[in-house]
Parts: C-alpha cells; sequence; structure tokens
C-alpha cells in the first residue's frame, strides 16, 4: 500500500515528488525516499526511515533535477528502515526503481540471476532491479527489452517506476494488480498511484492495465500491453479541488471527515433521489439486482461492516436474500453459491486486493458484479459490470468513517430502487424523509464533541481492552465501533453480539472494563439492558448509546430517533468521536495509526 510519484520535464521535479508525497502519506508512512537527477550519471538518491517531513527534511538544495522518483512505504518484505526505504538501487548504481505491491517469486529470482551480487536490504524490490541491470549488463539488452524481460519473469503485483541514470530523460513504468496512473502535462508527464499526487500539477490522467509497461519522457508517452505491443490507453479528467485535499483548520483529516457526513449524505438524498422522493440508478443494474435470486456483499474491514448494515436493508425493503463476505476468505473458499447470484464490491479506494481478487474470480464464473466506491477509475470500478460513486470526497484518514455512513446511504437507496421496481407497497418507508433524519441528527451528535470527549477519558484513559455489544443492526454497528476504537487507540476492542456474550467471553469481564451498549430498537431493547445487567454485575463500568424513544435517564449519549433499520448511521458518530479522542488522548497519530495503510494493495 506504498505511495508512487514520478515526475520527467518539469525543473521543480524534487518540490513536486515531496508535495506529492505528502498527499500520499496516507497509503503507508514507515519510511520514504526520493532519487532526482541532474544529467548524465549525475543525481541524488535520498533516503530516511520516517515521514515525509523527514524526508523533506533530508533533502539538500542541491537534490534537484528536472526529473525524478519518490516513494513512501508501508512494509511488506522487511522492517522499516532506510535500507529498506525506496528507491531501491542496483549494484552498480546505475538503475533506481521504486515499487508498490509484492513479488512472490523474488527468492528463486535471486538465486537464478543475482548469485553474485550482495543485496543491501531485505526488500523483494531490490532484486527486480538487479535484474534490470543484470539483463543489461550481462544479456547485453536493451534497458527496454530488459525492463519488459524483467516484468515478465516476476509473479505478483507491482506498480514500478524505474530510472535509467545513463539515460535520465524518460521513466519506466509496469503496473500489475496495483495501482498506477500516467499523468499528462503540456510539457512534462508523471505518474503516481493515487492521482491526488499530481493534481496540483495535472488533472489529466491515464490508466494503466494489469500488464502493461510503459516509457515516459517529457514529450512522449509510449504505453506496451502484455505481448509488449503498443497499446492506447483511456484518458480521464479528475475533477477534484485543491481544498478538498487540505485539513482546513481541522487539526486531522479523521475530525474533518466526521464533520462531512452530513453534507455527504444530504449530496447522497440529492443525487440518487428525484423530487418524488424515487430513487434513481441505472435501469439495467436494477435489471440485473431485481432478477438476484441472492445478493452478495464482498468487501474488508469498515466496507464489510457496512455490508453488514445493508444486508438488512436489502432484505427489509427488497426482500432479496444477502450474504455478507469477508473478501479475504470468499475468494479462496467459495460456498454453493445461488443461482443467479449478483455481487456487490464495497470499497471505499476502490483497489483492495482481497476485493478485487473475488471480482477477477466472479467475472470468470460468469457472475454479474457492481462496485460501490469513493473513488472512480479505481480498478474495482473500472473491472465491475456496473459502478454506484459514493461522492464522500477523498477520504485521507486511514480510519474510515465518512465512507462508511455514505455506504451504508447508498445501499439503502439502492435497496428502495429495487423495492420500487419489485413491490411499492411492501414497506411504507419514507427514505427521503429518513436520510434528511440521519444527516440531522449526526450533525446533533457531532455537536456534542465536548460531552463525547469527557467519556473517553472518563472511560478509555487506563483500560487495555474494551466492548461494544448490541443486537441486529446495533450489533453490526458495535463491529465498526470496536474497528474505530482499537486501529487507531489500540485498545483491545471487540464488538459483539450482546446475546452472545455469556456464552464464553464474559469472562473477560473484569472491575472497570468499559462496555458500550448500543440500543436502538425496540423489539431488543430491554434484552441489551439486561446483558448490561450481566456484566455490571462483574465489574463493568458501561456506557449506553441510546435512541431518543428508548431512552434511560442513566443514559450517556442519546441518538435522534429514526428507523432502526438506518440506526447505524448515527450510533456510528460517538463511537466515531470516542475513537478520536481517546487515540488523542493517548497521544498517538489519529491519521496514522501504527501498522496500517488506507488502502490495502496486498493480498
Ligand atoms: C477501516 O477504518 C480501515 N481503514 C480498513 O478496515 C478499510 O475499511 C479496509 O481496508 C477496506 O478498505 P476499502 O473500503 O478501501 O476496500
Amino acid at each position: 500500500m506504498c505511495g508512487i510519484v514520478g515526475i520527467v520535464g518539469r525543473n521543480d521535479a524534487t518540490e513536486v515528488l515531496l508535495n506529492g508525497l505528502e498527499k500520499l502519506e496516507y497509503r503507508g508512512y514507515d519510511s520514504a525516499g526520493i532519487y532526482v537527477s541532474q544529467g548524465l550519471n549525475k543525481g541524488s538518491l535520498v533516503k530516511v526511515k520516517g515521514k515525509i517531513a523527514d524526508l523533506r527534511a533530508a533533502v539538500h538544495q542541491e537534490d534537484v533535477g528536472n526529473i525524478g522518483i519518490g516513494h513512501t512505504r508501508w512494509a511488506t518484505h522487511g522492517q522499516p528502515s532506510k535500507a529498506n526505504a525506496h528507491p531501491q538501487s542496483s549494484a552498480d548504481g546505475r538503475f533506481y526503481l521504486v515499487h508498490n505491491g509484492v513479488l512472490e517469486n523474488y527468492e528463486s529470482l535471486k538465486a537464478q540471476y543475482l548469485n553474485d551480487i550482495k543485496l543491501q536490504s531485505q526488500t523483494d524490490t531490490e532484486v527486480a532491479v538487479n535484474l534490470v541491470a543484470t539483463l543489461v549488463q550481462k544479456e547485453k539488452m536493451s534497458v527496454l527489452a530488459a525492463w519488459q524481460k524483467m516484468v515478465q519473469l516476476v509473479k505478483g503485483s507491482y506498480a514500478f517506476v524505474l530510472i535509467d541514470r545513463e539515460n535520465p530523460q524518460q521513466l519506466y513504468v509496469a503496473k500489475n494488480k496495483s495501482p498506477l496512473l500516467i499523468g499528462t502535462g503540456a510539457t512534462f508527464n508523471g505518474v503516481c498511484s493515487d492521482s491526488l499526487a499530481l493534481l496540483n500539477v495535472t488533472n489529466s490522467f491515464i490508466e494503466l492495465h494489469d500488464g502493461d509497461t510503459a516509457v515516459i519522457s517529457s514529450q512522449e508517452i509510449k504505453i506496451f500491453g502484455q505481448k509488449n505491443e503498443a497499446v492506447k490507453r483511456k484518458t480521464y479528467s479528475v475533477t477534484l479541488n485543491q481544498d478538498d485535499l487540505g485539513k482546513g483548520t481541522y487539526p486531522y483529516y479523521m475530525l474533518k471527515e466526521i464533520n462531512e457526513q452530513p453534507a455527504v449524505l444530504r449530496f447522497l438524498e440529492k443525487t440518487y433521489l428525484n423530487e418524488t422522493g424515487k430513487a434513481v440508478f441505472d435501469s439495467r443494474l436494477l435489471d440485473q439486482l431485481a432478477q438476484a435470486e441472492k445478493i452478495y456483499f464482498v468487501a474488508a474491514g469498515t466496507s464489510y461492516h457496512a455490508g453488514l448494515v445493508g444486508k438488512a436493508l436489502i432484505e427489509k425493503l427488497a426482500q432479496i436474500p444477502v450474504s455478507v463476505e469477508l473478501a479475504s476468505e470468499f475468494g479462496y473458499h467459495l460456498p454453493i453459491l445461488a443461482k443467479n447470484p449478483f455481487f456487490i464490491f464495497l470499497s471505499q479506494s476502490g483497489e483492495t486486493a482481497d476485493s478485487r481478487q473475488v471480482l477477477l474470480k466472479i467475472k470468470k464464473l460468469g457472475y454479474p458484479s457492481l462496485t460501490i466506491t469513493n473513488v472512480d477509475h479505481s480498478t474495482l470500478s473500472r473491472e465491475a459490470d456496473f459502478t454506484v460513486l459514493l461522492h464522500a470526497g477523498p477520504e485521507i484518514a486511514v480510519a474510515s468513517t465518512k465512507a462508511y455512513t455514505a455506504q451504508i446511504t447508498v445501499v439503502a437507496l439502492l435497496a428502495q430502487a429495487l423495492r420500487q421496481k419489485l413491490d411499492p407497497d411492501v414497506i411504507n418507508f419514507d427514505l427521503k424523509q429518513q436520510l434528511s433524519l440521519a444527516a440531522n441528527g449526526i450533525q446533533t451528535l457531532i455537536d456534542q464533541q465536548e460531552l463525547i470527549e469527557q467519556l473517553a477519558k472518563d472511560y478509555f484513559s487506563k483500560t487495555r481492552n474494551a466492548f461494544y455489544i448490541g443486537r441486529g443492526q446495533d450489533y453490526y454497528a458495535s463491529r465498526e465501533a470496536a474497528l474505530k476504537l482499537k486501529e487507531i487507540s489500540y485498545i483491545q476492542t471487540e464488538g459483539f453480539a450482546a446475546g452472545e456474550l455469556k456464552h464464553g467471553t464474559i469472562s473477560l469481564i473484569e472491575l472497570g472494563t468499559p462496555v458500550i451498549a448500543l440500543i436502538t430498537d425496540p423489539e431488543t431493547a430491554d434484552l441489551t439492558r439486561g446483558n448490561l445487567k450481566e456484566v455490571e454485575a462483574r465489574g463493568a463500568h458501561t456506557l449506553t448509546i441510546a435512541s431518543e424513544n428508548l431512552a434511560q435517564s442513566k443514559d450517556q449519549i442519546i441518538v435522534p430517533q429514526i428507523d432502526p433499520l438506518l440506526s447505524p448511521l448515527l450510533t456510528v458518530i460517538p463511537a466515531q468521536l470516542l475513537a478520536y479522542f481517546a487515540t488523542i488522548q493517548r497521544g498517538y497519530n489519529v491519521d496514522q495509526p501504527r501498522n496500517l495503510a488506507k488502502s490495502v494493495t496486498v493480498e
């Protein structure tokens, strides 16, 4: 999940690289580096263990040039260190390579081709760059032939960009499974793993396909397909504005993105509901969905949790059976599928490798697919039969917030469209009104930050573990609430079915263990309150988040009343803010938690 930037044909190459890496830092941030060339056999390689700010501090004024490559790393092979940071160079110092992905056969390639080379790092990338050098030196190949040969020899995922010190006028590019785009300009060209990196110099991009290689200079872009044949790829414009990219007045992207949720829901309501309150989607998509005997949600992490909430929405509103699958499991353990299944991929980034491998498999089986994503032209978006966009604006914080509520909203809108198509009278559900209540309700909860900040202090300042519990939609919201708290504050947190605790896990409850209950469903409210009593009897420090129609005097957080089907849109807000404040109070980096990256493009 690393970030890659390259540029050729601009004298401010170093600044373009550093600025681009800063925009990509959310993709991986344990080490970073750049290589810029000042001409034939003259260049600067600067690498650090640490963040882009450390890299910027290590760059000197002579480290300039009009061509360069940069990389910010999320370690896969070899711990975070300067030696393992990219660019990785060949032993003869001629070639410099940045890479995002995992090469499965690097050890066998090393044994077969590089026996006489003493490697300086533990990375698979260093094997790839030395392979190019060896093919040029020993087999007298041209650099392009060696580049394309290396790409054919490696197995696995890669986004590669290489510079040849002896010909510093062009970048060699290759892509397979890991995202990589070419950014085009009038007098320069660039390459990046996410358009955010080059938006300040261009908004015109070319998508590369798996197996493509390319050679780009300031004036020319040559792209080759898997058989090294010249190919043309689609150009598209990215219409993000710059202030979408900054934190504005917020201290962290996560807080900005939490605050953007009411606006996102209102925009989705406007985008997908017409003035009569009817949900409007591509009729071909609705036709295929309506014929499905079963719908399968496939996702990871927070998106998987959104799918858990979406299941009840589609089953209640459209009466179509739904199954929610963890991408990393589903792809390798396909269950007996329904006769005419339909697959919906939920993915904020549209680049999650676990999800993408499933998409490739079900496409091979000839099944229809939809990707619901926040990134247009992303891999999962391009490769599915249909795409529906979340329109949530860039989500930079590693902890996903607005994408989660946007995904639930889009699934609700889709379920409404299916209801309209299949049987308008199946349930009386005024989604337009419910979404407007939800947007206002989210704002009401965001406005209670002071209360929530204090609760974070009261409940989480000393604990090592915590539980969120609930039933039905409250259970599914508990799963997401737990992920928020654990992934940024490092408090071991579980989201648990309230009724299931007493079947074993209640043994973990000790004096002071925080247990947060979500209570929004009249059907099960009393049962969950009973489960709260069970844990309180064993010393738990309980906190209740209840909807106003079910609230009792001692409940700490009251969420405005909306249909229980949509209650996760509200109950997740205090959970997001509790996680945010707990993390701040522990002194950790809210936006860049340890060991994580925003887009997980390796399996
Ligand atoms: C959630 O806060 C995490 N960032 C992570 O679980 C994320 O949701 C997961 O990696 C899936 O990402 P995607 O939505 O981009 O596919």
